[in-house]
Protein backbone atom coordinates (compact mmCIF):
# COMPACT_ATOMS: atom_id res chain seq x y z
CA UNK A 1 0.00 0.00 0.00
CA UNK A 2 1.74 3.56 -0.86
CA UNK A 3 1.50 6.47 1.44
CA UNK A 4 -0.93 8.04 -0.02
CA UNK A 5 -3.60 5.30 0.34
CA UNK A 6 -2.49 4.78 3.44
CA UNK A 7 -2.77 8.35 4.92
CA UNK A 8 -6.27 8.30 3.44
CA UNK A 9 -6.96 5.39 5.42
CA UNK A 10 -6.13 6.71 8.52
CA UNK A 11 -8.06 10.04 7.84
CA UNK A 12 -11.12 7.77 7.18
CA UNK A 13 -10.76 5.91 10.42
CA UNK A 14 -10.11 9.24 12.14
CA UNK A 15 -12.90 10.71 10.71
CA UNK A 16 -14.94 7.41 11.60
CA UNK A 17 -13.76 7.68 15.32
CA UNK A 18 -14.78 11.19 15.81
CA UNK A 19 -18.41 10.30 14.50
CA UNK A 20 -18.78 7.44 16.58
CA UNK A 21 -17.88 9.34 19.43
CA UNK A 22 -19.67 12.36 18.80
CA UNK A 23 -23.13 9.91 18.28
CA UNK A 24 -21.69 8.12 21.45
CA UNK A 25 -22.19 11.63 22.86
CA UNK A 26 -25.26 12.32 21.85
CA UNK A 27 -27.16 9.05 22.79
CA UNK A 28 -25.51 9.07 26.19
CA UNK A 29 -26.92 12.86 26.60
CA UNK A 30 -30.22 11.32 25.31
CA UNK A 31 -30.47 9.06 27.62
CA UNK A 32 -29.41 11.57 30.77
CA UNK A 33 -32.10 13.64 29.62
CA UNK A 34 -35.00 10.96 29.72
CA UNK A 35 -33.99 9.92 32.68
CA UNK A 36 -33.97 13.74 34.33
CA UNK A 37 -37.52 14.90 32.29
CA UNK A 38 -39.47 11.88 33.35
CA UNK A 39 -42.29 12.56 35.74
CA UNK A 40 -41.61 16.08 35.24
CA UNK A 41 -44.66 19.20 34.73
CA UNK A 42 -44.17 21.72 31.86
CA UNK A 43 -42.83 24.20 33.26
CA UNK A 44 -40.12 21.45 35.24
CA UNK A 45 -39.15 20.25 31.63
CA UNK A 46 -38.42 23.75 29.53
CA UNK A 47 -36.68 25.08 32.85
CA UNK A 48 -34.45 21.97 32.36
CA UNK A 49 -34.29 21.90 28.59
CA UNK A 50 -33.18 25.88 29.01
CA UNK A 51 -30.73 24.77 31.90
CA UNK A 52 -28.95 22.22 29.16
CA UNK A 53 -29.05 24.00 25.87
CA UNK A 54 -27.34 27.13 26.88
CA UNK A 55 -24.90 24.91 29.00
CA UNK A 56 -24.06 22.46 26.02
CA UNK A 57 -24.14 24.97 23.47
CA UNK A 58 -22.23 28.27 25.08
CA UNK A 59 -25.58 30.31 24.91
CA UNK A 60 -26.06 33.57 26.69
CA UNK A 61 -29.80 33.41 26.48
CA UNK A 62 -32.48 30.80 25.51
CA UNK A 63 -36.22 31.10 25.30
CA UNK A 64 -38.64 28.37 24.80
CA UNK A 65 -41.88 29.78 23.00
CA UNK A 66 -45.63 28.60 23.13
CA UNK A 67 -48.02 28.78 20.11
CA UNK A 68 -51.00 30.66 21.43
CA UNK A 69 -54.30 28.84 21.24
CA UNK A 70 -55.37 30.48 18.09
CA UNK A 71 -52.51 29.29 16.49
CA UNK A 72 -50.99 33.03 15.20
CA UNK A 73 -48.62 34.40 17.80
CA UNK A 74 -45.89 32.72 20.08
CA UNK A 75 -45.55 33.75 23.90
CA UNK A 76 -42.83 33.24 25.94
CA UNK A 77 -43.34 30.25 27.85
CA UNK A 78 -39.75 29.69 29.52
CA UNK A 79 -36.81 31.88 29.18
CA UNK A 80 -32.88 32.07 30.93
CA UNK A 81 -30.98 35.30 30.27
CA UNK A 82 -31.79 38.83 28.89
CA UNK A 83 -34.79 38.49 27.50
CA UNK A 84 -38.24 40.44 28.05
CA UNK A 85 -40.68 37.47 29.60
CA UNK A 86 -43.40 39.64 27.61
CA UNK A 87 -41.90 38.97 23.87
CA UNK A 88 -44.37 37.60 21.84
CA UNK A 89 -43.91 36.88 18.01
CA UNK A 90 -46.38 36.79 15.03
CA UNK A 91 -46.27 32.80 13.30
CA UNK A 92 -46.32 34.50 9.93
CA UNK A 93 -43.11 36.28 10.58
CA UNK A 94 -41.06 34.86 7.50
CA UNK A 95 -38.13 33.83 9.65
CA UNK A 96 -40.03 31.33 11.69
CA UNK A 97 -41.81 29.78 8.61
CA UNK A 98 -39.51 27.17 7.87
CA UNK A 99 -39.06 26.19 11.99
CA UNK A 100 -43.07 25.86 12.49
CA UNK A 101 -44.00 24.84 8.99
CA UNK A 102 -40.81 22.81 7.37
CA UNK A 103 -40.46 21.95 11.31
CA UNK A 104 -36.59 22.44 10.52
CA UNK A 105 -34.13 24.04 12.90
CA UNK A 106 -32.55 27.14 11.67
CA UNK A 107 -29.78 29.66 11.80
CA UNK A 108 -29.91 33.33 11.77
CA UNK A 109 -27.55 35.97 12.04
CA UNK A 110 -27.51 39.62 12.94
CA UNK A 111 -31.28 39.94 13.76
CA UNK A 112 -31.24 43.55 13.94
CA UNK A 113 -30.13 43.92 10.50
CA UNK A 114 -33.17 42.79 8.76
CA UNK A 115 -35.85 45.28 10.38
CA UNK A 116 -37.76 41.88 12.16
CA UNK A 117 -40.30 41.79 14.88
CA UNK A 118 -39.80 42.56 17.96
CA UNK A 119 -37.23 45.42 17.98
CA UNK A 120 -36.17 44.27 20.78
CA UNK A 121 -35.02 40.91 18.99
CA UNK A 122 -31.21 42.09 18.24
CA UNK A 123 -28.85 39.17 18.70
CA UNK A 124 -25.77 38.15 16.37
CA UNK A 125 -26.22 34.71 16.22
CA UNK A 126 -29.77 32.52 16.82
CA UNK A 127 -30.79 29.19 16.37
CA UNK A 128 -34.12 28.18 16.13
CA UNK A 129 -35.80 24.57 16.51
CA UNK A 130 -39.30 23.54 16.50
CA UNK A 131 -40.87 21.72 19.27
CA UNK A 132 -42.69 19.16 17.72
CA UNK A 133 -44.28 16.33 19.54
CA UNK A 134 -46.15 12.97 17.89
CA UNK A 135 -49.69 15.17 17.55
CA UNK A 136 -48.51 18.62 16.86
CA UNK A 137 -45.85 21.33 17.16
CA UNK A 138 -46.30 22.87 20.23
CA UNK A 139 -43.70 25.78 20.21
CA UNK A 140 -40.12 26.14 19.50
CA UNK A 141 -36.83 26.93 21.21
CA UNK A 142 -34.70 29.79 20.38
CA UNK A 143 -31.38 30.48 21.88
CA UNK A 144 -29.48 33.58 21.23
CA UNK A 145 -25.56 34.43 21.07
CA UNK A 146 -22.54 32.22 22.38
CA UNK A 147 -20.84 34.08 25.16
CA UNK A 148 -17.35 33.48 23.63
CA UNK A 149 -18.95 36.12 20.56
CA UNK A 150 -18.34 33.14 17.67
CA UNK A 151 -21.43 32.17 15.70
CA UNK A 152 -23.40 28.64 16.42
CA UNK A 153 -21.91 26.01 13.67
CA UNK A 154 -23.33 23.04 12.46
CA UNK A 155 -22.81 20.70 15.60
CA UNK A 156 -24.67 22.85 17.93
CA UNK A 157 -27.51 22.96 15.33
CA UNK A 158 -27.29 18.87 15.27
CA UNK A 159 -27.20 18.84 19.50
CA UNK A 160 -30.27 21.52 19.64
CA UNK A 161 -32.05 19.22 17.14
CA UNK A 162 -31.37 16.13 18.98
CA UNK A 163 -32.25 17.89 22.73
CA UNK A 164 -35.66 19.76 21.51
CA UNK A 165 -37.19 16.48 19.81
CA UNK A 166 -37.03 14.61 22.93
CA UNK A 167 -37.76 17.27 25.18
CA UNK A 168 -41.04 17.81 22.70
CA UNK A 169 -42.28 14.54 23.33
CA UNK A 170 -42.01 14.75 27.23
CA UNK A 171 -43.83 18.02 27.35
CA UNK A 172 -46.29 16.64 25.05
CA UNK A 173 -46.97 14.00 27.52
CA UNK A 174 -47.15 16.52 30.45
CA UNK A 175 -49.25 19.01 28.90
CA UNK A 176 -51.75 15.56 28.18
CA UNK A 177 -50.91 14.70 31.55
CA UNK A 178 -51.96 18.21 32.78
CA UNK A 179 -55.35 18.50 30.18
CA UNK A 180 -56.41 15.02 32.36
CA UNK A 181 -55.59 16.44 35.55
CA UNK A 182 -57.85 19.64 35.38
CA UNK A 183 -60.69 17.85 33.68
CA UNK A 184 -60.39 15.11 36.91
CA UNK A 185 -60.33 17.94 39.43
CA UNK A 186 -62.74 19.97 37.43
CA UNK A 187 -65.15 16.92 37.92
CA UNK A 188 -64.42 16.44 41.88
CA UNK A 189 -64.92 19.71 41.77
CA UNK A 190 -68.47 19.64 40.56
CA UNK A 191 -69.20 16.94 42.53
CA UNK A 192 -68.18 18.60 46.17
CA UNK A 193 -70.63 21.66 45.00
CA UNK A 194 -73.16 18.98 45.13
CA UNK A 195 -72.14 17.71 48.29
CA UNK A 196 -72.11 20.98 49.87
CA UNK A 197 -74.98 21.96 48.44
CA UNK A 198 -76.85 19.90 50.96
CA UNK A 199 -75.40 22.16 53.82
CA UNK A 200 -75.30 25.71 53.84
CA UNK A 201 -72.67 25.67 56.59
CA UNK A 202 -70.21 23.35 54.81
CA UNK A 203 -70.59 25.48 51.61
CA UNK A 204 -67.36 26.35 50.48
CA UNK A 205 -65.54 24.65 53.40
CA UNK A 206 -63.73 22.33 50.45
CA UNK A 207 -62.84 24.73 48.39
CA UNK A 208 -60.83 26.56 51.25
CA UNK A 209 -59.28 23.34 52.85
CA UNK A 210 -57.74 23.02 49.87
CA UNK A 211 -56.24 26.57 49.19
CA UNK A 212 -54.85 26.28 52.61
CA UNK A 213 -53.69 22.73 52.69
CA UNK A 214 -51.89 23.64 49.38
CA UNK A 215 -50.37 26.93 51.15
CA UNK A 216 -48.98 24.71 53.86
CA UNK A 217 -47.63 22.10 51.21
CA UNK A 218 -45.73 24.48 49.65
CA UNK A 219 -43.69 26.10 52.55
CA UNK A 220 -43.38 22.27 53.75
CA UNK A 221 -41.58 21.70 50.17
CA UNK A 222 -44.11 18.96 48.49
CA UNK A 223 -42.85 18.84 45.14
CA UNK A 224 -45.24 19.73 42.30
CA UNK A 225 -46.67 16.19 41.68
CA UNK A 226 -46.98 15.57 45.54
CA UNK A 227 -49.15 19.44 45.43
CA UNK A 228 -51.82 17.63 42.68
CA UNK A 229 -52.12 14.56 44.72
CA UNK A 230 -52.79 17.10 48.07
CA UNK A 231 -55.07 19.12 46.06
CA UNK A 232 -57.44 15.99 45.06
CA UNK A 233 -56.93 14.64 48.77
CA UNK A 234 -58.19 18.29 49.77
CA UNK A 235 -61.01 18.13 47.83
CA UNK A 236 -62.32 14.95 48.84
CA UNK A 237 -61.30 14.63 52.08
CA UNK A 238 -65.04 15.11 53.68
CA UNK A 239 -66.63 13.00 51.05
CA UNK A 240 -67.97 10.92 53.64
CA UNK A 241 -70.29 13.46 55.07
CA UNK A 242 -72.27 12.90 52.24
CA UNK A 243 -73.62 9.47 54.13
CA UNK A 244 -74.03 11.92 57.53
CA UNK A 245 -77.70 12.86 57.84
CA UNK A 246 -78.83 16.30 57.12
CA UNK A 247 -79.95 16.57 59.95
CA UNK A 248 -77.10 16.28 62.28
CA UNK A 249 -75.17 18.23 59.74
CA UNK A 250 -77.54 21.23 60.24
CA UNK A 251 -78.32 20.65 64.03
CA UNK A 252 -78.26 24.35 65.64
CA UNK A 253 -78.15 22.44 69.26
CA UNK A 254 -75.15 19.96 70.84
CA UNK A 255 -74.92 16.88 69.24
CA UNK A 256 -76.00 13.52 71.23
CA UNK A 257 -72.97 10.56 71.36
CA UNK A 258 -74.60 8.79 68.75
CA UNK A 259 -74.65 11.80 66.59
CA UNK A 260 -71.22 12.80 67.35
CA UNK A 261 -70.17 9.14 66.27
CA UNK A 262 -72.01 10.02 62.80
CA UNK A 263 -70.01 12.56 62.41
CA UNK A 264 -66.91 11.20 63.27
CA UNK A 265 -67.41 8.51 61.02
CA UNK A 266 -67.21 10.14 57.65
CA UNK A 267 -63.57 9.83 56.94
CA UNK A 268 -63.64 5.59 57.40
CA UNK A 269 -66.53 6.15 55.06
CA UNK A 270 -65.11 8.58 52.68
CA UNK A 271 -62.55 6.06 52.13
CA UNK A 272 -64.73 3.21 51.82
CA UNK A 273 -66.45 5.43 48.87
CA UNK A 274 -63.62 6.12 47.46
CA UNK A 275 -62.31 2.51 47.38
CA UNK A 276 -63.57 1.87 43.89
CA UNK A 277 -61.04 4.43 42.61
CA UNK A 278 -58.09 2.63 41.19
CA UNK A 279 -54.93 4.57 41.63
CA UNK A 280 -56.04 6.44 45.10
CA UNK A 281 -54.56 4.44 47.28
CA UNK A 282 -52.19 6.73 48.55
CA UNK A 283 -55.14 9.65 48.54
CA UNK A 284 -57.29 7.59 50.10
CA UNK A 285 -55.38 6.60 52.96
CA UNK A 286 -54.89 10.28 53.85
CA UNK A 287 -58.59 10.94 53.51
CA UNK A 288 -58.88 8.41 55.85
CA UNK A 289 -56.54 9.53 58.67
CA UNK A 290 -57.22 13.23 58.51
CA UNK A 291 -58.99 13.41 61.83
CA UNK A 292 -56.14 11.12 63.42
CA UNK A 293 -54.57 12.72 66.56
CA UNK A 294 -50.63 13.17 66.40
CA UNK A 295 -50.61 12.08 70.15
CA UNK A 296 -52.48 9.08 69.28
CA UNK A 297 -55.49 9.56 71.05
CA UNK A 298 -57.62 9.75 67.33
CA UNK A 299 -60.09 7.15 65.91
CA UNK A 300 -58.25 4.78 64.52
CA UNK A 301 -54.70 5.72 67.40
CA UNK A 302 -52.30 6.37 64.80
CA UNK A 303 -49.54 8.58 66.08
CA UNK A 304 -46.76 11.11 65.01
CA UNK A 305 -44.99 9.98 61.94
CA UNK A 306 -47.51 7.20 61.45
CA UNK A 307 -50.36 9.41 60.27
CA UNK A 308 -49.00 10.03 56.57
CA UNK A 309 -48.01 13.87 56.53
CA UNK A 310 -50.39 14.70 54.17
CA UNK A 311 -53.32 13.90 56.60
CA UNK A 312 -51.29 15.88 58.89
CA UNK A 313 -51.25 18.99 57.13
CA UNK A 314 -55.11 18.62 56.36
CA UNK A 315 -55.99 17.95 59.55
CA UNK A 316 -54.42 21.30 60.11
CA UNK A 317 -56.50 22.96 57.43
CA UNK A 318 -59.29 21.78 58.02
CA UNK A 319 -59.15 22.67 61.62
CA UNK A 320 -58.15 25.96 60.51
CA UNK A 321 -61.41 27.01 58.60
CA UNK A 322 -63.28 24.60 60.69
CA UNK A 323 -62.65 27.13 63.35
CA UNK A 324 -62.79 30.27 61.34
CA UNK A 325 -66.03 29.80 59.42
CA UNK A 326 -70.01 29.90 61.64
CA UNK A 327 -71.10 26.66 62.37
CA UNK A 328 -75.03 26.20 63.44
CA UNK A 329 -74.20 25.98 67.23
CA UNK A 330 -71.35 29.10 67.01
CA UNK A 331 -69.63 31.69 65.64
CA UNK A 332 -66.50 32.06 63.85
CA UNK A 333 -63.93 33.15 65.54
CA UNK A 334 -61.32 35.95 64.96
CA UNK A 335 -57.82 35.14 63.20
CA UNK A 336 -56.31 35.34 66.54
CA UNK A 337 -58.33 33.08 68.40
CA UNK A 338 -58.17 30.53 66.04
CA UNK A 339 -54.25 30.69 64.79
CA UNK A 340 -54.23 30.41 69.50
CA UNK A 341 -56.17 27.09 69.65
CA UNK A 342 -54.28 25.68 66.87
CA UNK A 343 -51.00 26.25 68.86
CA UNK A 344 -52.37 24.91 72.29
CA UNK A 345 -52.81 21.88 70.11
CA UNK A 346 -49.36 21.54 68.58
CA UNK A 347 -47.99 18.21 69.57
CA UNK A 348 -51.80 16.52 71.16
CA UNK A 349 -53.56 17.37 68.10
CA UNK A 350 -51.40 18.66 65.19
CA UNK A 351 -48.06 17.64 64.12
CA UNK A 352 -45.58 20.58 65.46
CA UNK A 353 -43.69 20.67 61.57
CA UNK A 354 -47.08 21.45 59.95
CA UNK A 355 -47.92 24.13 62.94
CA UNK A 356 -44.52 25.73 62.51
CA UNK A 357 -45.67 25.85 58.33
CA UNK A 358 -48.75 26.93 59.20
CA UNK A 359 -47.82 30.03 61.35
CA UNK A 360 -45.15 31.14 58.95
CA UNK A 361 -47.95 31.21 56.30
CA UNK A 362 -50.24 33.29 58.74
CA UNK A 363 -47.68 35.72 59.21
CA UNK A 364 -46.57 36.05 55.76
CA UNK A 365 -50.30 36.18 53.88
CA UNK A 366 -52.25 39.27 53.64
CA UNK A 367 -55.41 37.03 52.53
CA UNK A 368 -55.19 34.42 54.83
CA UNK A 369 -59.10 33.87 55.46
CA UNK A 370 -59.70 34.80 51.63
CA UNK A 371 -63.54 36.05 50.71
CA UNK A 372 -62.56 34.21 47.45
CA UNK A 373 -61.88 30.60 47.69
CA UNK A 374 -60.71 30.11 44.30
CA UNK A 375 -58.44 32.71 44.64
CA UNK A 376 -54.46 31.02 44.00
CA UNK A 377 -55.52 27.87 42.77
FE1 LIG B 1 -63.26 16.10 57.88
Amino acid sequence: MNNSVLNRTKEDLRVTVKELSDTYEELSLLYRLTEEFSGLGVDEICRLLLKEVTSLLDAKTAVVLFLGEEGDHLYTKVCFGDWDRNTTFRCKDNFLWDALHKKRTITICNTNDTGREPSNFNCNSVLIAPLTGKRKTIGLVMVADKTSGDAFYSGDMKLLTAITSQAALFIENAMLGQEMQFFLTGTIRSFVKALEASSRWTAGHTERVTRYAIALGRLLGLTSQELEKLRIASLLHDMGKIATPKEILNKADKLSDDELFEVKRHPIVGAEILSELKGFTEIIEWIKYHHEHYDGTGIHGLKGEEIPMMARILAVADAFDALTSDRPYRKRKTLEEAVREIKNSTGSHFDPKVVEAFLEWVDSSDDVISSDPEVDF
